[in-house]
């Protein structure tokens, strides 16, 4: 009988692997870098699924490359927009995700950088480990009270609305855009809605926590920056396209605003030669908001039951495409 060929563009879970193996062949990109396009291309011509990550181009040449027999591309994370969606369903071939999973962890993780940012932490700690140790005095690395201060989340949400949660505990004001209007979460969370121009006025943290899609597209321009305080930081654990980057150096560069903690970036990773790399008031990290291990753990468990349902022709129990 023919086994299902599953092809899986990076190591995950041994036992999540495991439960896939007993029901298919399973290839496993062995390293670190992502496939390139043409491993992508081969493989997707003679797979029966495919378990793939964010950083693999899953775009229409690729879907038009698929086998007649996939059944199914399974991603493992809440964000899709490395897939070309529209080509999957006009190939009626359902796509996997996993949301619900990493939302506690990317908040704690959105968290950190505010907390980091606010009150300086890395930039203090460059500091000592370089052997600066300024003596103590009123104005040394002074930052932003959290406690009391406004919270602005653009999209709310899971993950923005578990933000909002946590800043509670902080005192803090809830302000926060989003398509559409949340009447029950606002109530439940003391958060009050302001359109998207108000939003960056009124902010000191402004967190970002919307889907990407092509409307997100550099929503945060040197318009929108130019109106924020001087005293603001942005945060961004969403998607980088979301912040166009030349905005964000001019308006860091000008004190336009005080500071910046992304763990997204336009381009992944971020060129070293990039501007940002050497500003003091700018945390930066890899994509990591997701990156707990239980998590990660949950979310390849997630991928595999995606891909199982898949090969048995079942609805896929978290599905993208309709
Ligand atoms: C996602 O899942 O979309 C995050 O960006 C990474 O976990």
């Amino acid at each position: 009988m023919h086994k299902p060929f599953i092809f899986i563009t990076r190591q995950i879970a041994t036992d999540a692997v495991e439960r896939l193996r007993e029901k298919a062949d399973v290839e496993i990109w062995p390293y670190e870098d992502p496939p390139p396009k043409a491993v992508l291309l081969e493989k997707i011509s003679r797979a029966d699924g495919i378990l793939t990550m964010l950083t693999d181009p899953i775009d229409s040449e690729v879907i038009q490359a698929a086998s007649p027999s996939l059944k199914v591309i399974s991603q493992m994370a809440v964000g899709f927009d490395n897939i070309d969606v529209s080509a999957a369903t006009q190939r009626r071939i359902p796509i996997g995700h996993t949301p619900g999973v990493l939302t506690e962890t990317t908040a704690d993780f959105a968290w950190a950088l505010i907390l980091a940012a606010a009150r300086r932490v890395v930039e203090a700690d460059r500091q000592v480990h370089r052997g600066i140790w300024k003596p103590w005095g009123p104005e040394v690395l002074t930052g932003l009270d959290v406690y009391g201060a406004t919270l602005g989340i653009i999209g709310f949400g899971r993950i923005g609305q578990a933000v909002a949660r946590r800043a509670k505990c902080f005192n803090m004001r809830i302000i926060y855009y989003s398509r559409h209007r949340k009447p029950e979460s606002e109530q439940a969370l003391s958060a009050s809605y302001m359109d998207l121009e108000e939003i960056f006025r009124h902010s000191d943290i402004l967190s970002l926590h919307l889907n990407y899609t092509p409307e997100a597209y550099h929503l945060v321009n040197r318009e929108r920056l130019a109106v924020m305080k001087p005293t603001a930081i942005l945060v961004n654990t969403a998607r980088g396209a979301v912040v166009d980057p030349e905005a964000l150096v001019w308006a860091l560069q000008n004190k336009i605003i005080a500071a910046a903690a992304l763990d997204v970036f336009e381009t992944e990773p971020i060129p070293f030669d990039h501007p940002l790399l050497q500003m003091d008031n700018v945390i930066l990290t890899p994509h990591i908001a997701s990156a707990s291990r239980e998590t990660r753990h949950r979310m390849a468990i997630m991928a595999v039951e995606n891909v199982l349902a898949g090969l048995e022709n079942r609805p896929l129990p978290y599905c993208v495409n309709p």
